[in-house]
């Protein structure tokens, strides 16, 4: 098969640019190792930020989104008693979209047949070759038979895991790492939410987090030590450690129920630079990690794709090879901004098990300068709701 852009993953990243391509009149196919079934039974993301949200729009499959995604004005930073509000609509005029990565993927997905976006899935064994010269190549194998797809440039958006990123020669690349002393353990049920705007929690026995998928789904955290099992942690454990970690006002709002979903994800800052090799491509987790405290993950790797579909379709239209070469480090500034800011927020809302009363102070003071200053909500928000692109 011949195409001008392989796209390598069927996430969020790779539907996204698959399908910006596709309407830019670039001609690209998808390989994923995945079964769809798999990929929409992952729960993960659920905090949308406006670039997302508007490059949906640019697709025109906005449609669902905004008929089910619920729009926020706000959110809460609690600590212990104290709830603190940062009004996203006041202090910056904008708010986020609270729906679900598998809705948005399942929504890319449907479209695909409508839009001639080729996605093969469960393709085993994804390779990349000659990334460094003008004519690169992926091969698969699939139901036995191996393929080989020619291409102008590879898209490496296989998350974290993938090949694309370890194609690139280790002389070339710089990681930037923290591995951080916990992981989150998320449950999802069909109850509707303690409150109506997500409250993110530093409490004594650790961090907690309130959000939701709609009306009638919930979705909660705790952080949990990396040496516990989704095993060790029955429904009843679990409602009963958020009740206490959100504190009292929203316990007495807590509706319990079944898990739909429970899993432990670890935390992890992560960057891997540059984002570019020779006509190879990196987009989303490929390339970066953000600890979830913040909700940037996904928005990162809208963002990414948003450069390199720019930059893809200026050098197919107008021969533009310096919009290429520029595309790393404009997907890298705002990066290391969404790092910085997921970096910071994981530090002011979890105990650390290092952290001493000197830290302790520290987050207390900076709390308490959130809750009088203006100024400090006001960075807050705009990072939540997104930086520019
Ligand atoms: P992915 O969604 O990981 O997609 C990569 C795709 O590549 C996958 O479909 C994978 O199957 C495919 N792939 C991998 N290897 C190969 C291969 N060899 N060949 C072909 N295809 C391959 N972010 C938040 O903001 N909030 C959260 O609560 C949150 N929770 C998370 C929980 C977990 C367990 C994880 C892993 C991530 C979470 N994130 C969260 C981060 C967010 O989901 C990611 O940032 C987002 O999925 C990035 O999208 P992506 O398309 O770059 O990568
Ligand atoms: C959700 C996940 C996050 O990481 C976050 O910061 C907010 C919400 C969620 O899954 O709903």
């Amino acid at each position: 098969m011949t195409t001008q852009v392989c796209i390598i993953g069927a996430g969020p990243a790779g539907l996204l640019l698959g399908h910006l391509l596709k309407a830019e009149g670039v001609d690209c196919v998808v390989l994923e190792r995945r079964a769809p079934d798999y990929i929409l039974s992952r729960i993960r993301a659920g905090v949308l930020e406006t670039i997302t949200v508007e490059l949906m729009e640019r697709l025109g499959l906005d449609a669902r989104m905004k008929s089910e995604g619920l729009w926020h004005d706000g959110f809460n930073l609690a600590d212990g008693d104290r709830l603190i509000r940062i009004d996203m609509a006041d202090l910056v005029g904008s708010r986020v979209m609270v729906y679900g990565q598998t809705e948005i993927t399942k929504d890319l997905m449907d479209a695909c047949d409508e839009r001639g976006l080729e996605v093969v899935y469960e393709a085993e064994d994804v390779a990349l070759h000659d990334v460094e010269g003008d004519a690169p190549y992926v091969t698969y194998s699939k139901d036995g038979a191996e393929h080989r797809v020619d291409c102008r440039f590879v898209a490496g958006c296989d998350g974290f895991h993938g090949p694309s990123r370890k194609a690139i020669p280790a002389s070339v690349g710089k990681e930037f790492e923290r591995v951080y002393p916990f992981g989150w353990l998320g449950i999802l049920a069909d109850v509707p939410p303690c409150n109506h705007e997500l409250i993110y929690a530093n409490h004594e026995r650790g961090f907690g987090l309130a959000s939701m998928r709609s009306e009638t789904r919930s979705r909660y955290y705790v952080d949990v030590p990396l040496t516990d099992a989704v095993e060790d942690w029955g429904d009843e454990r679990l409602w009963d450690e958020l009740a206490i970690r959100l504190g009292p006002e929203a316990a007495a709002n807590i509706t319990r129920g079944p898990a739909l979903e429970k899993s432990i994800a670890p935390l992890r800052s992560y960057v891997f630079a540059p984002m570019r090799h020779g006509r190879l491509l990196l987009c989303g987790d490929s390339a970066h990690i953000v600890p979830p405290t913040g909700a940037k993950g996904l928005n990162l790797a809208a963002s990414d794709v948003h450069y390199a579909s720019a930059a893809l379709a200026a050098f197919f239209k107008a021969n533009d090879h310096d919009a290429i070469a520029g595309y790393s480090d404009k997907a890298l500034a705002r990066v290391w901004k969404s790092e910085r800011f997921s970096w910071s927020l994981t530090k002011l809302m979890h105990r650390f098990p290092e952290d001493g009363p000197f830290e302790r102070a520290m987050q207390v003071a900076e709390l308490d300068y959130i809750a009088s200053s203006r100024a400090a909500q006001t960075s807050i928000a705009e990072n939540y709701v997104g930086l520019p692109v």
